[in-house]
């Protein structure tokens, strides 16, 4: 058994572990919490509280799923908005948390309409006795255009509300972005300038995923109609790292302490953020699927990484593939990678010719007599699309070779290398 040290210390707030249920309806209330910190998870973003003026009436039903082959979820939609329940049952359920699991950390999502709803908020909660606060700058699919992914796609408006919480409350707090904008940078300069100590990312992204064909209406249809909203789960990752990447080298934001959300399901997905710079992670859709106890697997999975890595505190994988990921124009392009066919793998399936054929360069040629594919040089650019849709792994990194006319580089700066080991 693999023991490392998995505590991290966020927000000058110390976490046993970096995983934190995401707001949402996995930390709806005093029993989820209490069994999620009971199932080892390192901290709790209790589900949004709102004003108590802003009255919520949900949709039924509100969610729905993108399925691929065998998957039941490539990605998830949802319609639902904050919490429902009462605000005060909301602030007792966390002074419980807090008077029964002192040692866990628990942090309030809030969201107001103006600044009197954040100051009364983060007021509310401070005095609840919240190790942290977030603010709910981002969900898509708000009744009221005065909160949500309208006020994180609007930095003067992200400044203002931060302000004010900084105003009532000494707690750290992070303001939780949304992936429904062009730059996330600007609305997260705007918050750390505004008071606060980091920024969380992703909430959902805006999304049709299925219609319903005969009915000619979006899905989940609600009396016969439907509406844009959140999509978050799996097929959200690639969105989400790449905002925190740009978010990690905008030197404004040096001092920003991030923590990642979106689409991770698997200890692998875990260390994929951290690397890119995150200290603490969140997660809902992969819960809503499997349950608390994929936190062991998560927790397990790490350290079993940091024992391959040679790295005992976690805190020093943060950010170490930050610097890897350089601009289009910085790339080494003197240089072709071509495919090795591994033969006695291959199971002749023919998959990478007919990729390579009418997807690619036509370099993949098919030998019929041997039932096997043969790559000719001469064509083939390199893509290796053909590695990436060989279903055994059959076609892997061969020969390098310089392009025509160019002179070799420092080879300790080519990445290529690196891209193509993922294949
Ligand atoms: C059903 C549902 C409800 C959600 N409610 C909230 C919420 O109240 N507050 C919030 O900040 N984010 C909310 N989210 C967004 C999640 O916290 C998270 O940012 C998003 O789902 C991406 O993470 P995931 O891919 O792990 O689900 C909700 C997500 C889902 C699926």
């Amino acid at each position: 058994m693999v023991h490392k040290d998995l505590s991290i210390t966020f927000m000058g707030v110390k976490f046993p572990n970096p995983f934190c249920l995401s707001s949402s309806p996995v930390g709806n209330c005093y029993d989820m919490c209490a069994k999620a910190y009971e199932s080892g998870w390192g901290g709790v973003v209790f589900k949004t509280i709102g004003p108590k003026h802003y009255v919520i009436d949900e949709v039924s039903p509100r969610f729905d799923a993108l399925t691929k082959e065998n998957e039941p979820f490539v990605g998830f939609k949802n319609m639902e908005q904050i919490a429902e329940h009462p605000l005060e049952e909301n602030l007792a359920d966390i002074r419980k948390l807090k008077k029964n699991y002192p040692n866990n950390v628990l942090i309030a999502s809030i969201m107001g309409s103006n600044e009197e709803d954040w100051e009364e908020l983060a007021r509310l909660v401070t005095e609840a006795g919240a190790d942290m606060i977030e603010l709910n700058f981002s969900c898509p699919q708000m009744t009221s255009h005065a909160m949500g992914s309208d006020v994180g796609s609007n930095p003067e408006l992200c400044r203002k509300y931060c302000q004010a919480v900084r105003r009532v409350t000494k707690l750290p707090f992070m303001a939780k972005m949304t992936p429904n904008i062009t730059d996330m940078c600007e609305p997260a300069i705007a918050s750390i300038e505004g008071g606060a100590n980091g920024v969380s990312a992703i909430n959902t992204i805006k999304s049709i995923i299925n219609l319903d064909l005969n009915k000619k209406v979006g899905l989940p249809i609600i009396n016969g109609k439907s509406s844009i909203s959140g999509y978050s789960g799996k097929a959200v990752k690639p969105v989400a790292l790449r905002f925190i990447q740009q978010m990690r080298t905008n030197p404004k934001l040096k001092n920003a302490e991030i923590a990642g959300i979106g689409g991770i399901e698997t200890w692998e997905d875990a260390a994929e953020f951290i690397l890119l710079g995150c200290k603490t992670l969140q997660i809902t859709t992969a819960i809503m699927q499997y349950g608390y106890r994929i936190v062991e697997d998560l927790c397990n999975g790490l350290e079993h990484y940091m024992e391959s890595q040679h790295v005992d505190h976690l805190e020093d994988l943060v950010g170490q593939a930050t610097k890897n990921n350089i601009p289009a124009e910085a790339l080494d392009r003197d240089y072709v990678v071509y495919p090795e066919i591994d033969l006695d793998k291959c199971v002749g399936c023919g998959r990478c010719v007919i990729s390579c054929y009418d997807g690619a360069h036509q370099a993949m040629e098919w030998d019929e007599e041997k039932r096997q594919p043969r790559c000719n040089h001469d064509k083939c650019v390199g893509c290796l699309l053909c590695g990436l849709v060989c279903p055994v792994g059959a076609i892997n990194l061969g020969e390098r070779v310089l392009k025509k006319g160019r002179k070799p580089r420092n080879l300790s700066r080519i990445v290529l290398q690196d891209v193509v080991e993922k294949i």
